[in-house]
């Protein structure tokens, strides 16, 4: 006996047994021949093949023997027509694929630490017209960040904003924060598959840090500790951190700290942050530490520059908004001039 794999059809015992490859049918490629595009009706080369197909045997109809028919390859359209088909079908399932992230986009826009007032406050619903040159810029700068956020990247190189009014309250910082936020998932579709901004207020990030530190030894297991949270923050693509240095610190060498790690976290992966805070730039670098502008010895230690790292991850530019709190003035002129 040769080589060749012989086979017994399951059926009817006639002794004759059949090479395998035709008892499973082989496909034949033909030459190719002009047909007429089902879709468009012109002609084209297609290529054929003879195809088997399984049908009932004549005598045993309970059994199946091959025979073979011609078939187009391409369900008879010519290469536009079939090309045109895949890029609809393409164009489908990417819908169907937005409509979908649509509800995890809704859903991270919850998670995501925007409180539940700025939820509905976006560039949309923020007004320009007639107010302060200092906010027409920051709204412009703000817009531009989330615009170019790289999100895709995980925000990796991309700069970081810091929006600050040391004289004004009320005039769109949170507004304009969170309006990034927003802007940036508006934007994302999938990649990075988590969540990629973080939206929190300094007072919130304090209190969970400090929350951890009274835990029970027996709760200690199962709840988060600082450095999760600080880890947390670090990881993603966009982290903004409202209202810094907004309420007095009880423990000021505590809240550097915090900052310190996390902003020093950031600064070596390349992330950018975003800040608003009601602080000057000098009382800004008192707050978070790191500059020490009588030049005396600085009291929590020159290795906690946080400022430094902040100047540098913003190109060295801070963005100053003055003006009437628009909660007192909606839609009124705020020009009162730099501070
Ligand atoms: N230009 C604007 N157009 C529309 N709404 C605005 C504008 N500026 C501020 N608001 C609204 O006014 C309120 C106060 O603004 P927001 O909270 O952003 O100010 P802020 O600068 O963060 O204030 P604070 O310094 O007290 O933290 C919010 O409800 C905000 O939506
Ligand atoms: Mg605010
Ligand atoms: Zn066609």
């Amino acid at each position: 006996m040769s080589d060749e794999q012989f086979y017994q059809e399951s059926g009817p015992r006639d002794g004759t047994m059949q090479p395998l490859g035709e008892a499973l049918g082989r496909l034949e490629k033909l030459d190719p021949a002009e047909v007429a595009c089902k879709e468009c009706g012109e002609s084209y080369m297609a290529e054929r093949y003879n195809w088997p197909v399984r049908v009932p045997r004549e005598d045993y109809p309970q059994y199946t023997k091959i025979v073979y028919e011609t078939r187009i390859v391409g369900g008879g359209l010519c290469p536009n027509c079939q090309q045109a088909k895949a890029e609809e079908r393409r164009k489908l399932e990417e819908a169907a694929r937005i409509a979908e992230f649509a509800g995890v986009r809704r859903k991270a826009r919850l998670a995501c630490g925007i409180e539940a007032k700025y939820q509905d406050q976006d560039f949309s619903t923020f007004k320009t017209d007639g107010l302060a040159e200092d906010i027409q810029r920051a709204y412009k700068r703000a817009w531009e960040y989330a615009e170019g956020f790289p999100i895709e990247e995980g925000g990796k190189g991309y700069q970081s904003l810091v929006l600050f009014s040391a004289n004004s309250w009320g005039v769109g910082k949170t507004h304009l924060a969170g309006a990034i936020a927003h802007r940036v998932l508006d934007r994302w579709t999938g990649e990075p598959p988590s969540c990629p901004v973080r939206f929190i207020s300094e007072p919130e990030l304090l209190l969970r840090i400090t929350a951890t530190y009274n835990y029970s030894p027996e709760e200690k297991p199962y709840r988060e500790c600082e450095s999760d949270i600080i880890n947390s923050l670090i990881a993603v693509p966009l982290l903004i951190i409202d209202d810094v240095g907004k309420r007095k610190a009880q423990d000021l060498r505590f809240v550097q700290r915090i900052h310190f790690s996390i902003i020093d976290g950031r600064y070596k992966r390349m992330r950018p942050v975003v800040l608003t805070a009601n602080l000057d730039s000098e009382g800004l670098g008192r707050y978070l530490g790191g500059v020490n502008p009588s030049g005396a010895q600085d009291f929590h230690g020159a290795d906690e520059a946080t400022l430094d790292r902040l100047i540098e991850m913003c190109r060295g530019r801070f963005n100053q908004i003055e003006g009437k709190s628009y909660r007192r003035y909606p839609g009124t002129s705020r020009d009162k001039g730099r501070a």
